[in-house]
């Protein structure tokens, strides 16, 4: 099997910026999501990257001409489906709406299609026991901002075959990644050790730390490139929040998010997505 055709469920902040790296790369793209609405956002945000290589001289205008070309959007998840060589599912970290989408997945796609879920912590064995095609579910965990980073873990669940990582390891190389291999248990590598550095972050701030000082400190004392409490505006409060509470499931309290993490997602405080987390963005 030889793989064309991507499809992206979710154009939010990561579905957007591996349809990006698809189409860049020469694949066919669909881009789902249930509303026209995050789909222009998606569009509009994916064209403002390239402009940017194509301003620094990094890629041609023919070439940011000839990816947009390649991706094409729906909100219709059955259309978006049937010609999908591998799927990357990007929806919200809930397992519950994973797992319906997955149903859904088995429902629409064709048999040899290959399921992949960029989930940031939940095991990809209970989001693969939706259906009945274990052997066709991996872990495809890509790593944000997806058009500026190398790595992407991924993870085998439990019933997939080698065929379906062998398909998966040639789509990553060929986007010109790099893959980290991590055994299916909730946090995967990255997350497990990310998620509490940021949560011990959030615990710093509580105890009257200030965000700038605990990224100066992470930065300029232990070499990080980035400080945590900048971090987890990146990646999202709730989406880190919901890897903790995963892996709080597995492994207990040792992985709690801090309740003032939890107040700070209700609040809508989320970081670069709302506008405002530990810090202010445009
Ligand atoms: N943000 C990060 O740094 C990061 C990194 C790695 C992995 N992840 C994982 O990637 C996934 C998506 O995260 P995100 O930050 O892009 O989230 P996001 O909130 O930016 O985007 C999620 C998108 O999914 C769409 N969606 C929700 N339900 C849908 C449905 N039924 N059908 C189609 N689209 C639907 C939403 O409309 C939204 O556009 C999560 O599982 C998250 O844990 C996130």
């Amino acid at each position: 099997m030889e793989i064309k055709n991507i499809v992206i469920i979710g154009a939010g902040a990561m579905g957007l910026g591996i349809a990006q790296v698809s189409a860049v790369a020469g694949y066919d793209v669909v881009l789902n999501d249930i509303a026209e609405a995050p789909l222009e956002r998606a569009i509009a945000a994916i064209k403002k990257s390239l402009g940017k290589m194509v301003s620094k001289g990094k890629m041609a205008e023919a070439d940011l001409d000839a990816a947009m070309a390649k991706i094409k959007t729906t909100t219709n998840l059955e259309e978006a489906c049937k010609d999908a060589d591998l799927l990357v599912e990007c929806v919200f970290e809930n397992l519950e709406l994973k797992k319906d989408m997955f149903k859904k997945f088995e429902q629409y796609c064709k048999p040899e299609t290959i399921l992949g879920t960029n989930t940031s912590a939940i095991p990809v064995t209970e989001i693969a026991s939706a259906t009945n095609r274990g052997d066709k579910v991996i872990g495809i965990h890509f790593m944000n901002p997806v058009p500026l980073m190398k790595g992407v873990e991924i993870i085998r669940g439990q019933l997939t075959s080698d065929e379906t990582m062998e398909l998966t390891l040639g789509y990553i190389e060929k986007i010109g990644k790099d893959a980290a291999i991590a055994v299916d248990f909730a946090g995967f590598i990255v997350s497990r050790l990310l998620d509490v550095l940021m949560n011990e972050a959030v615990k710093l701030v509580q105890e009257g730390n200030s965000p700038e000082d605990i990224d100066k400190a992470m930065q300029l004392c232990a070499g990080h490139p980035m400080g945590p409490c900048k971090l987890l505006d990146l990646v999202g409060a709730e989406i880190a929040m919901h890897g903790m509470e995963t892996m709080e499931r597995d492994f207990g309290d040792e992985y709690k998010p801090h309740p003032l993490l939890k107040k700070r997602v209700l609040a809508g405080l989320l970081g670069m997505k709302t506008g405002k987390g530990f810090y202010e963005y445009k």
